[in-house]
């Protein structure tokens, strides 16, 4: 019997990858842990890390009194991962695993990070991996969701000829996402960055309590303390 594909993993690239996209210095880093709203304190989980850096942030976020993890399919980007934290000094719990089978019991996390990776995997195990997800949030939990939607009127074209022809990547251009997440167990919602080419969702095991109002800058931690970048 044919073992069926679990996502596209990206081992081959793992030396490259830091290269490549935007790490842990960049902008868009920073912003990524800004639009999760990552707080002191949460136990935070990265899925799909590749070299960790948004993990690290996250860790950094979450400081002493929290804990960050990341799991992801290429041995070779959670051996960079493991090097990436421990030449910062922080201790973060990186496994090589798969979305869909997350080797933490129920309820381990606050909030679960998933960046660009939603569009590596299968139709059904996009499915898997949102139930696995829900189940191993805390009943007040929350999914940031980083990744390919119905793109903008400037893009469309572009990403209609590029990708739509890739079935996990068509799923999410024509909007199907949303409803698989609200399937699996969501019941909230809410668009927090609509980007040229990636958008982010905030997804809630409850509808409230969610994110603080109380101050302007409530979910924008500060990263202070150890800096990845020197
Ligand atoms: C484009 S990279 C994104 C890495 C990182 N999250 C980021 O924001 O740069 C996608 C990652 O997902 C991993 N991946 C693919 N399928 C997976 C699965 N089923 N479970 C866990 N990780 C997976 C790949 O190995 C790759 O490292």
């Amino acid at each position: 019997m044919r073992k069926e594909k679990k996502g596209i993993s990206l081992n081959g690239f793992s030396a490259c990858y830091d290269l490549l996209t935007p790490a842990e210095c960049s902008r868009l880093r920073r912003r990524q842990i800004e639009l999760a709203g990552v707080r002191e304190g949460e136990a935070v989980l990265d899925v799909g890390c590749g070299p960790g850096a948004l993990t690290v942030l996250a860790g950094l976020a979450a400081g002493r009194k929290g804990s960050a993890a990341g799991i992801d399919l290429a041995p070779r980007m959670i051996e960079r991962a493991r090097r990436k934290a421990k030449r910062i000094g922080l201790e973060i719990d990186f496994r090589v695993a798969s979305v869909d089978d997350i080797p933490w019991p129920d309820g381990s996390f606050d909030l679960v990070i998933s960046s660009m990776m939603f569009h590596h995997l299968p139709v059904r195990i996009k499915e898997a991996a949102l139930l696995e997800i829900h189940r191993v949030l805390k009943p007040e939990g929350r999914l940031f969701l980083y990744d390919f939607a119905v793109p903008s009127p400037l893009t469309f074209p572009l990403m209609l000829l590029l990708l739509v022809w890739i079935a996990p990547t068509r799923y999410q251009l024509l909007g199907r996402l949303p409803a698989l997440i609200r399937r699996c167990g969501f019941v909230y919602s809410e668009w927090i960055h609509r980007g040229i080419f990636f958008n982010g969702t905030l997804n809630y095991k409850q509808r409230w309590p969610a994110r603080p109002t109380e101050e302007p800058d409530a979910g924008t931690p500060e990263i202070g303390g150890e800096q990845p970048c020197g």
